[in-house]
This record gives C-alpha cells, sequence and structure tokens, in this order.
C-alpha cells in the first residue's frame, strides 16, 4: 500500500523528513495480519497457493481431490467407508451443516431432540429446531462450564420421548470443552436408541472425535482446525442412520442423504461444487497429517495457548472460563475494568499492527476472546502480547492491571468514560450516561441475529429521550 504525504515529515517508524508528495512506508511489513479469532482462520501460504487453479466440476483432478478429502476426513474421525462411515460434504458455512445434520437425522414424525446447551452455538440449534419445526427441548448450563453427562442422563431416564441427543463439543462462545466422550459412551451404555448429534465445529481436528464413542453425525467446518479455507462444511455419518434418514429433510439444499447419494451415483455434487476450497482443503488435510494429525495439531495449539496465557497474565488480564474447562483453542478475557480501556481502540490499535482479535459473545459481562487456532504459532502469540503491551500503555491503561488503579482511575474520570465498553461493572447508569453521548456505535461483530435484534430494541428503549444519538 503507497500513501502519498500530504505533511512534510513523516515517520512511520523510520525517523526522517520526506520531500512532500512523496510516497510514505506502507504502515506495517507487508506481511498479511494474523488471525487470532475463532474463525476465519490464518491458512498456511501453501493452502492458499493450492486454489491457484481453476477446474471444471467434472474434471477427473477435482473428482480425485473430492474423494482424498472425503477419506481424509474420515480418517481424522477414526473410521473410513469400510467400517461404515460416511463422509458428505456440504457447500457453505458452518451453520448450514448443523442444520443440514438436525433437519435430516430427526425424522418428521415422532422425532424430538435434547439439545445440551451452554452457549450460542447450542442456543442457535435450539432456533434450528423452531424454523424447522422440530420438537426439541433444552437442557443448559452457564457459558462458563461444560455440559454435564450426569444431568443429560436423568433428564433421558425420566422422559422416554427423545429420539435424538445434540451437543456442541467445543462451545466456542467462551472456549469450553465438552465431555464428548463420556456422553457419547454413556449414551451408547444406557440409551442405544438415541441418536447422538454433534457440532463439532472448532473442535474438529484439535479434539479427539471419534465416530466409533457411538456418535451417528458430526459435523465440521473447512475452516476451522484443519485450516482450510472458507466455503463448505462437512459431516461425518454412520451409514445405517444416514440410509435412515432418506425423506427427513425439511430443505432441498440442506438434505444430507440427497447429497450424499447423490454423490455416490454420479460422483458430483447436486449444485455448483467449492472447487477452490476443496483444492485448497486437500492441501490443509496433507499438511494436518504431516503434523500428527489430531495429535500434533492439539499440540501446537496448546503451546500458542501456554505462549499466550503466559503473556496476558503477566499483564494481569483474567480468563473468563476456570482452568479445568478451559480449551486451548478460544481463550475468553474478563474486560479490564480501567476506564481508559476502550475495547474498539483495543481492537483497532491491534488491528493496525496486524493483529486481528474477536469480541466476546457472553450472555452477561463485557468480554474479548483470543483464538490461537489456525496457521499461526508460539511467536506469533508472543508477538500478540507484545502489541496489547504497548496498546495498553497508548490507551493509557497501567499494567499489570489491578483493581484499585481501575479504581482510583474511575473515581478520576468522567462517568461517561466508564460507561463505553458497556460493563455490567460501571458504576454510570444508563439514565445518568445518556445525558452525555451524543452518538451510540454499535459493534455487533460475532453476533446472532437474535441477539441483534435485542440488542437493537434495547438501544431503542434507552434512546427514546434523545433520539438524535441513536441512528440505526
Ligand atoms: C461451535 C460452532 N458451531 C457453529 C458455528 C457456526 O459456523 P459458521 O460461522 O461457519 O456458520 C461456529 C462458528 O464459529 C462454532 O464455533
Amino acid at each position: 500500500m503507497t500513501v502519498t504525504n500530504s505533511e512534510m515529515t513523516v515517520t512511520n517508524g523510520v525517523q526522517g523528513t520526506l520531500r512532500k508528495g512523496a510516497p510514505t512506508l506502507p504502515k506495517v511489513s507487508g506481511r498479511e495480519p494474523l488471525l487470532f479469532t475463532p474463525g476465519p482462520l490464518t491458512t498456511s501460504a501453501t493452502v492458499k497457493q493450492a486454489m491457484l487453479a481453476d477446474y471444471g466440476s467434472r474434471d477427473k483432478m477435482f473428482a480425485g481431490a473430492v474423494t482424498d478429502v472425503r477419506q481424509g476426513l474420515l480418517r481424522a474421525g477414526g473410521v473410513s467407508k469400510e467400517k461404515g462411515y460416511e463422509c458428505v460434504i456440504v457447500q457453505g458455512a458452518g451453520t448450514m451443516g448443523v442444520e443440514a445434520m438436525i433437519g435430516t437425522a430427526v425424522p418428521r414424525t415422532g422425532g424430538k431432540v435434547l439439545i445440551l446447551v451452554n452457549g450460542a452455538y447450542g442456543t442457535r440449534q435450539a432456533t434450528m429446531c423452531r424454523y424447522l419445526g422440530i420438537p426439541c427441548e433444552v437442557l443448559e448450563w452457564p457459558d462458563s462450564d461444560p455440559v454435564a453427562v450426569k444431568d443429560t442422563l436423568q433428564k433421558l431416564r425420566t422422559d422416554a420421548t427423545f429420539t435424538h441427543v445434540s451437543m456442541v463439543h467445543h462451545e466456542t462462545t467462551a472456549g469450553v470443552l465438552n465431555p464428548l466422550k463420556e456422553m457419547a459412551l454413556s449414551l451408547k451404555a444406557e440409551f442405544p436408541k438415541v441418536s447422538l448429534l454433534v457440532d463439532s465445529m472448532s473442535g474438529f481436528g484439535a479434539y479427539d472425535l471419534q465416530m466409533e464413542w457411538g456418535i451417528d453425525f458430526a459435523v465440521s467446518s473447512a475452516n476451522k482446525c484443519i485450516e482450510g479455507v472458507p466455503g463448505f462444511c462437512f459431516a461425518l455419518v454412520n451409514r445405517e442412520a444416514l440410509k435412515k434418514s432418506e425423506g427427513n429433510a425439511r430443505s432441498l439444499c440442506l438434505d444430507l442423504f440427497d447429497q450424499w447419494s447423490n454423490m455416490e451415483k454420479t460422483g458430483q455434487f447436486r449444485f455448483t461444487p467449492p472447487t477452490h476450497a476443496i483444492l485448497a482443503f486437500q492441501q490443509a488435510l496433507k499438511e494436518f497429517e504431516e503434523e500428527g494429525s489430531v495429535q500434533g495439531r492439539f499440540a501446537r495449539y496448546q503451546s500458542n495457548y501456554e505462549a499466550m496465557k503466559r503473556g496476558m497474565e503477566k499483564m494481569g488480564f483474567t480468563f473468563y472460563v476456570q482452568n479445568d474447562s478451559r480449551s486451548c483453542l478460544i481463550s475468553t478475557f474478563n474486560m479490564p475494568e480501567h476506564p481508559n480501556f476502550i475495547f474498539q481502540k483495543f481492537y483497532d490499535s491491534l488491528a493496525a499492527r496486524g493483529f486481528v482479535i474477536y469480541p466476546g459473545k457472553l450472555a452477561k459481562g463485557a468480554s474479548f476472546r483470543f483464538g490461537t487456532i489456525g496457521r499461526i504459532f508460539p511467536r506469533d502469540c508472543e508477538l500478540l502480547c507484545a502489541a496489547v503491551q504497548v496498546t495498553c500503555e497508548e490507551m493509557g491503561v497501567p499494567l499489570p492491571l489491578s483493581k484499585d488503579a481501575a479504581k482510583e482511575a474511575l473515581k478520576r474520570k468522567e462517568p461517561e468514560a466508564a460507561a463505553v465498553n458497556g460493563s455490567k461493572r460501571s458504576k454510570v447508569t444508563p439514565r445518568m450516561s445518556l445525558e452525555n453521548i451524543d452518538l451510540i456505535v454499535c459493534d455487533m461483530a460475532g453476533t446472532t441475529v437474535m441477539e441483534g435484534g435485542i440488542v437493537y430494541k434495547t438501544l431503542q428503549k434507552y434512546a427514546k429521550r434523545r433520539p438524535n444519538c441513536f441512528r440505526p
């Protein structure tokens, strides 16, 4: 990027005086930003390069890549076609895979799903059931805790009408690992007729998932821990369960049975395939296996997390999820209480340095998240922490963070500054702060449509008295 210099002195980190009108140096070194997010994620150069070819959907090379990908994914789930399992690729985002799984697996009559919820992605499954007209019940835990096997079994003992249990393997909302293996084995032992559906979007490839534990359907996405690019998701399926699902689907596009049987008969996708994303994924799977598959990938992500944890804890940042339940994939940090810590400034400053982070998604309490997945390494996590340190210095937030320093600063600061982060801990009531606000800008990145609607309605309610400061 070239920026034209309109001032006489431009530094960009380099001391010196440039001639007026001369091009200035780009603001970053030219390397791409690193994504410390839950996805899309940073991918390797070789994965990106694999996309530099245009194949027709009927090309033999492309068909070979599809076969490779389907077999590789079954291997990653510990199974194969010979063992009675299938891999079905579905175009689109991960949510479409989850909707395809639920909409295909549950019969049109007599089906009822017990949905285990400890975050936004479990809640989204309940929303899907509502849209699809599928009877369901939710068993819920706080978003900082894993779902519990004991409570689930107890629920099934008291209500024999459930045909399916649906759960999230790694709840990305706060970064909580759920006990998938124990759940699957327990269900298989006590309720063999109840079918287990798993959303393993952000877990698959990093945390072990073996279909033979007793999982009938599991879905994940190309752009999570296998480190491909976005464009499709996939389901690993027990073939018997898939065959039984014929005619269940409530949607043509999201019919896993039809997608599979058509691919088996013709070797083709029913609709335009994500050709480039499949080629990238073929390369990503190769790199995944070269790294040591789940074990190797987990080891790198764990090292990433440890490096990031060391740096963040040294600066006084605190985790939202307790150590035992916390995954090494996504970390949620409590928003610092210091009034100078403004999330948008923090985000922008890190982004300008080439580090993209993510807002929090908790039901209550302000937070932000760092993902330590994708093609990043411990050294990148150390650089992120160094950037956090510089950013805090720039914002006037003393490190290490301390509650006393934050309290002192809060006493000194104008009250409206404390309201900017929307922190529950803020002493400023909306009533007081509204008097001083000229414009409300709301960053809704990472929120669902439903959450967006709630925030919108809340803002409208508060802004009735100040209509000019609220612009949808
Ligand atoms: C556990 C889980 N389920 C579902 C999804 C939805 O995936 P997508 O955003 O690709 O639709 C995500 C996304 O991060 C996720 O983490």
